[in-house]
């Protein structure tokens, strides 16, 4: 029988594990739906046809892989689909799907084509990972009553589901948990007319007025991450509202991010500390990831899905088989010019 639950809004986002960060902020500026999402034009169009596809097949989407820096717009573009599809969306993270019977009471409260959405998903615990296999493949979820040899698996069936899994990287997933995505996308860092794109759209949601200029510096400063032009946008209205300039234009945006010590590239201090030990404490490397995060007291993964990305896109740093090497731009940014010979015999991994 079909279900009449297409292009409806949900009424509700459920959440068990709310998740518990400065993303309570962004919901007002959120977009609902493909048409209000800005950027990441090509994961878009084809994400946007397998909802089509699902529609006009009256079947659950199939489930859906995003990987990418954080604030990307993972947890977005998951409100989207479920939007799209007219369906619930249940809301929770790796690490706090930690015992099998949280999995199996989300997932037997799932009503047909629901989505579950799990953020971090490579920190879930592996036997809350196993338990996902048969719920993914076979709407299944097998639950073992008694103990010892009077042991019983009853195998409870589910309503058809679509998982969303969102990852800062697709290589921290075990294989068998990836090769059970049938949509597996990656999210790039946004160009700067994007971001001043996302960032008017947000001003005007909030009646807060932005002129281009304005916009364009907080687009520039904003590390190719829609989340931190948003948080860039309530701040500087903050500075605004208290130095009584209700117009933020170049000249404000300019002060207030001075004050927030974000310099012309969008770099703030931990940005600063990384390039600076590797440009002058190791003379530009290679550097090993390691090492870095051992001198700067961040950690590895943090500079692996957080920092670095974005010096990559600007070309600050380049990542070689012997470790991280700052380009002749990241010693320019400190006034210096690359030694002769440094980072030579590297090979760029990408
Ligand atoms: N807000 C956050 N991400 C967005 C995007 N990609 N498009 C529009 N608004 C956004």
């Amino acid at each position: 029988m079909a279900i009449e639950r297409k292009n409806q809004a949900p009424e509700r986002t459920i959440s068990p594990f709310p998740i518990q960060d400065d993303r309570r902020d962004e919901s007002s500026v959120r977009p609902t739906r493909f048409a209000e999402y800005i950027g990441q034009q090509n994961v878009r169009e084809r994400v946007e046809v397998c909802v089509r596809a699902a529609l006009m097949r009256d079947e659950p989407l199939d489930h859906v892989l995003l990987s990418g820096p954080p604030g990307l717009g993972k947890t977005t573009l998951a409100r989207i689909i479920a939007h799209e599809m007219g369906v619930n969306i249940f809301t929770t993270s790796g690490p706090a799907l930690d015992r099998k019977g949280d999995l199996a009471g989300i997932l037997t409260s799932l009503e047909p084509r629901d989505i579950l959405f799990i953020d971090e998903i490579h920190r879930l615990n592996p036997a809350v990972e196993e338990n996902l296999y048969p719920a993914m493949e076979e709407f299944t979820f097998d639950i073992i009553v008694g103990t010892g040899p009077g042991a019983n698996t009853i195998r409870l069936p589910l309503n058809p589901f679509t998982l969303i899994g969102a990852t800062t990287r697709t290589g921290l997933l075990t294989s068998p948990l990836r090769s059970r995505f049938g949509i597996v996308e990656r999210l790039d860092l946004y160009n700067v007319p994007e971001l001043v794109q996302i960032v008017m759209r947000s001003a005007e949601i909030l009646h807060f007025e932005l002129t281009e200029e304005g916009g364009t510096e907080l687009g520039r400063r904003s590390r190719g991450t829609p989340r931190i032009v948003n948080r860039l946008l309530r701040r500087v209205s903050d500075y605004a509202l208290v130095n009584d300039t209700p117009i933020i234009d170049l000249e404000v945006a300019r002060h207030a991010l001075e004050q927030l010590e974000i310099d012309e590239y969008g770099f703030d201090s931990t940005d600063r500390l990384l390039l600076s030990t590797l440009v002058n404490t190791f003379e530009g490397g290679p550097v090993g990831l390691d090492t870095l995060a051992a001198a700067t007291g961040e950690s590895s993964d943090a500079i692996e899905d957080v920092y670095e990305p974005y010096f990559i896109q600007l070309g600050f740093i380049q990542r070689t088989p012997r470790g991280r090497v700052a380009t002749g731009r990241a010693f320019e940014y400190f006034g210096k010019s690359r030694p002769q010979g440094s980072g030579q015999g590297t090979i760029p991994l990408e």
